[in-house]
C-alpha cells in the first residue's frame, strides 16, 4: 500500500513528563515519519470541536478539561498504512488493556491521561489534519 497520513496528538500527561521525544521516537521506530508538528495549548473550543463525536458521553467534560490542562503536540504522521500502524503502536485506549511495547502500555497514566491520540480511519485522519494544519505546514 502507498504511504499515507494520519493525525497524532501527544497529550498533556506526556508533555508534562517531558516525554515528547520518547513518544516521537516510538512513532518513528514504528515506521512513521513526522511531516508536521507543533506544540500548542488547545482552547476549550478546539477541544470541544475535536471531540464533538463524544459530546454525549459521560467522560466528555473531564476529557475537554484534561486536553486543555497543558501543552499538546499535534503531528501529521506519514507512512505505509499510517492509520493502522499508528493505532498498533499506540495500544488500547485503556492502558491496562494495552499490549507490551505500545506507547500507552509504556507511558499512559490512566484511560483519560493516555498519552496519545491517533486517528481511527483515513476519513477522520483527513478531517483531523485539516482541523489543526494548513496544507503548507505539512512538509513530506
Ligand atoms: P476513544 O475514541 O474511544 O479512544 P481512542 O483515543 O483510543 O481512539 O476515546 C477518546 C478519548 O476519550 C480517549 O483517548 C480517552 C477518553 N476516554 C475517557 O476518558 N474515558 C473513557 O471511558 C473512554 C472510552 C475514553
Amino acid at each position: 500500500m502507498a504511504a499515507n497520513r494520519t493525525f497524532s496528538i501527544i497529550k498533556p500527561d506526556a508533555t508534562r513528563r517531558n516525554l515528547t521525544g520518547a513518544v516521537t521516537k516510538m512513532l518513528e521506530e514504528a515506521g512513521l515519519r513526522v511531516v508536521a508538528s507543533k506544540r500548542i495549548r488547545m482552547t476549550r473550543e478546539q477541544a470541544e470541536g475535536f471531540y464533538a463525536v463524544h459530546k454525549e458521553r459521560p467522560f466528555f467534560n473531564d476529557l475537554v478539561a484534561f486536553m486543555t490542562s497543558g501543552p499538546v503536540v499535534v503531528q501529521v504522521l506519514e507512512g505505509e498504512d499510517a492509520v493502522k500502524r499508528n493505532r498498533d503502536v499506540m495500544g488500547a485506549t485503556n492502558p491496562e488493556n494495552a499490549e507490551e511495547g505500545t506507547i500507552r502500555k509504556t507511558y499512559a497514566e490512566s484511560i483519560e491521561a493516555n498519552s496519545v491520540h491517533g486517528s481511527d480511519s483515513d476519513e477522520n485522519a483527513a478531517t483531523e489534519i485539516a482541523f489543526f494544519f494548513k496544507p503548507e505546514e505539512i512538509v513530506g
